[in-house]
């Protein structure tokens, strides 16, 4: 069996009306409902949401720890047992201990052992700069240091896709800065990864492309410079006393106007078409800022049409 798989025709990752349900006190939670997702080898996506979005089930499903209620995953044209099996998918979750009685290096050879074409211990320590902790107890590691170690035995098996789930939650600045080089690296092999992550300057910075996930939907798709355009909204705030909002509303570039006391908010989808209409017709503003709004409002409009009910 060959791993190198990511130069052949098939596609790197293909989910298909993938679904998934839990139950809960409330009824049912529709944590994932039919999305669709191919992705070509070799390609680096960012699966980007807030919180509860469906990320980490959508994850799970395609590693084969979790089933789903319907829909189909393919692995390289394999599903995500056999893929798993044969090394062709390594992953590191947002869960899951790696508590062992080994050291670092052990652990990892010990890890390796399990797969038929395994990168050689030394790459990977040196690929994930793991060199001063070989010797350390799996036991007495930090939590950054823990996700290091995460890290490498996701890459251990030489695996052709790589599946994170928000790799940087616990590392500082210079982990992740760290983390993403060699992630980088990696994907440079010609390695096809796939990473979750609620950040949307994680996303922007290392993803060829963005899938855009909320309420269990995919709600856009496409380069990381497209959905920016859609997500990164901006908002004007002036202090602007007793204001006419439906006029303020129907300047060119404003989506829609929130009023904070004597201040007034301008979510605009042109910041700068906005505010060359606001100053002639509002010669009285003042205080005037302009800031990219939070990805969690970008959210809420992108996805206020979406329902929260079920298809
Ligand atoms: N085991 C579970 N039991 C019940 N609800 C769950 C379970 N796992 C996830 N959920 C719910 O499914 C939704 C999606 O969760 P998740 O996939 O973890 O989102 P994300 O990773 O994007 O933050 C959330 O509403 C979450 O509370
Ligand atoms: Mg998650």
């Amino acid at each position: 069996m060959t791993t190198n798989l990511a130069d052949t025709a098939v596609a790197g990752l293909r989910l298909s009306r993938l679904t998934k349900s839990f139950k809960s006190p409330q009824g049912p939670v529709h944590a994932v409902r039919g999305i669709d997702i191919t992705v070509e080898a070799g390609q680096t996506v960012a699966l980007l949401g807030p919180n509860g979005a469906g990320k980490s089930t959508t994850i799970d499903m395609l590693l084969g720890l979790l089933p789903s209620d319907a829909g189909t995953i393919e692995l390289f044209g394999m599903s995500p047992a056999q893929a798993v099996a044969a090394g062709a998918v390594g992953a590191m979750l947002q869960v899951g201990g790696v508590i062992s009685d080994l050291n670092v290096r052990e652990l990892l050879k010990m890890v390796a052992s399990l797969y038929p074409t395994p990168l050689p211990v030394d790459e990977v320590v040196e690929l994930t700069r793991i060199q001063d902790l070989v010797g350390r107890k799996t036991t007495k590691l930090s939590g950054g240091q823990t996700q290091r170690l995460r890290f490498a035995i996701g890459l251990i098996s030489n695996p052709d896709l790589l599946v994170l789930d928000e790799p940087t939650v616990a590392m500082d600045v210079e982990a992740r800065r760290q983390f993403w080089t060699t992630m980088r690296e990696f994907a440079a092999r010609g390695k096809t990864v796939l990473f979750a992550t609620h950040y949307l300057e994680e996303a922007d910075a290392y993803a060829d492309r963005i899938i855009l996930m909320a309420h269990g939907r995919i709600v856009a798709d496409g380069p990381a410079t497209e959905i920016k355009a859609t997500v990164g909204l901006r908002t004007i705030r002036a202090t602007l006393p007793g204001a006419d909002l439906k006029a303020l509303a129907a300047l060119s570039g404003v989506t829609n106007v929130d009023t904070r006391g004597d201040g007034v908010i301008l979510n605009c989808s042109d910041s700068d078409r906005a505010l060359r209409a606001l100053l002639p017709a509002f010669p009285a503003a003042r205080d005037i800022e302009v800031s990219g709004a939070g990805l969690e409002e970008a959210f809420l409009q992108l996805t206020a049409d979406t329902p929260e009910t079920d298809l």
